[in-house]
């Protein structure tokens, strides 16, 4: 579900036209809709009622300080992967207290940052860490609040970069070595055992891979907890959302074709799950992120070019892979639709960036419907994913971000100014004082 529709043949963000906004901030523009994070985060934490838990948003998936401002409002808590996330909560007006701290490289400067902010736990990905933790928290004089992230070698059946649970990924540890790891940890005295964690990989469509591995895994949180005392499990993210009939999904009438029927949903996550957690009688944490911001933003674009070549019809526009790398990295297939609705025929049409490598193409070989220069495109289902995973390759500037509710839009990113891509660098000396004569043949 999402607030993205068309109005009279035009698209709209909840009550706002996208057409306004692109007049007023220009492209390339991520606009989002609170009202659809908001939904997202009230229908899982809803589903999960029957047990005592915490919703932790994957900063990860979109950082920016309004998107977490208006979920830290609704009571969540967050996983952060780094200092910079955790300074982001912080800043967005979160608590730390509600924050787990996951990753397999965090660095004693960070461990040190995290335990001054007294977060809620650290989701340990291998020994050496755990030891590292427990050395920092001795420095500090506190002993630190610990889940160990068990591998449950399952596979999550989604896009191999982004499956974490079995053997051949870096993440947690191994299922069989979890026991071991929890006596060892026991003996070092600046570590508090809380939790134990899980999370097998994102995008994942059906709920059948979460309850296979929390069906593994239960037995295992049994016999750690009479020996350890833990009071929560964390089951990770990564509950999938729609791309492919993105726009259709905005409608609730959608959700009752056969289309929808075996799509993942907060309901049929929590339906499946919470009767094989309940008899844990512990605290469950989740960590969504594209579930909770991926259909909540879209991505606008303007047509710069139409260049047909060969067979082929290449819409050239003004966003490109820096923009939006999920295409051109993953393969993924979001849906793209023009603002203003078109009638006539559709063209078999390649929608590509300016950048300078033939990856950067949002969809090949898509019918869209004839647009030229000036018409602006919608790229669906990018409000998780897409500013956090920005660069600016090819030095181009990261784009602006609106945040809409209701009727009111606001922009909640300034486009970047361009010589802010440079500023940071400076020529050393030699190169600075000696201009050498350009060599001419
Ligand atoms: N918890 C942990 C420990 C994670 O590693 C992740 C995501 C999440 C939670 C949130 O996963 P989600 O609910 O968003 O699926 N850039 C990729 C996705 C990378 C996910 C990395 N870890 C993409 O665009 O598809």
């Amino acid at each position: 579900m999402h607030e993205f529709r068309y109005v009279n043949g035009k698209l709209y963000c909840e009550n706002v036209s996208i057409e306004a906004l692109v007049k007023e901030h220009g492209t390339p523009l991520y606009v989002y809709s609170q009202k659809t994070l908001t939904h997202h985060f009230q229908a899982l934490d809803g589903a999960l009622a029957p047990l005592p838990h915490m919703v932790c948003y994957s900063v990860k998936a979109n950082s920016n300080a309004s998107v977490l401002r208006c979920l830290a409002n609704l009571g969540s808590g967050f996983d952060v992967v780094s200092e910079g996330e955790l300074r982001r909560v912080s800043g967005a007006g979160g608590d730390p207290r509600t924050c787990v701290f996951a990753g397999v490289g965090k660095t004693v400067a960070e461990i040190e940052y995290a335990m001054g902010q007294g977060i809620f736990a650290f989701t340990v990905e291998s020994e050496a860490e755990l030891e590292r933790i427990n050395r920092v928290a001795a420095r500090q004089k506190v002993k630190a609040p610990v889940a160990i992230r068990v591998n449950p070698n399952v596979d999550a059946m989604t896009h191999p970069k982004i499956t974490t649970g079995t053997y051949s990924n870096k993440f947690g540890i191994p299922f069989e070595e979890v026991e071991a790891v929890y006596a060892r940890a026991r003996k070092l005295k600046n570590v508090g055992l809380r939790g134990l964690h899980m999370h097998i990989g994102s995008q994942l469509t059906e709920v059948k891979p979460f309850e296979q591995a929390v069906r593994k895994v239960a037995p295992l949180v049994e016999r750690l907890v009479p020996k350890y005392g833990l009071d929560f499990f964390s089951i990770g993210g990564g509950l999938g959302i729609v791309y492919e009939s993105a726009l259709a999904s905005g409608d609730p009438a959608w959700w009752k074709t056969d289309a929808a029927k075996d799509i993942l949903t907060a309901e049929s996550f929590g339906a499946a799950l919470v009767p094989l957690l309940k008899p844990l009688g512990l605290r469950i944490l989740v960590e969504p992120g594209r579930f909770i911001s991926g259909n909540a933003g879209i991505l606008v674009t303007r047509v710069e070019y139409v260049k047909p070549i060969g067979s082929k019809n290449f819409i050239i526009v003004d966003a490109g892979m820096n923009d939006l790398i999920r295409p051109a990295l993953y393969g993924a297939k979001h849906e793209i639709v023009p603002v203003v609705r078109k009638s006539g025929p559709e063209i078999s049409s390649d929608v590509v960036g300016p950048v300078c490598e033939t990856s950067d193409t949002f969809c090949s070989d898509r019918p869209l419907p004839k647009v030229g220069e000036g018409d602006f495109l919608a790229i669906m289902s990018t409000g998780a994913y897409g500013f956090s995973m920005t660069s600016t390759y090819n030095s181009r500037p990261l784009p602006a971000e609106v945040m809409v509710n209701g009727r009111l839009a606001a922009l909640v990113r300034f486009r970047q100014y361009l010589p802010r891509i440079w500023e940071a660098e400076k020529l050393p000396r030699w190169l600075k004082f000696h201009r050498l004569p350009p060599t001419v043949d």
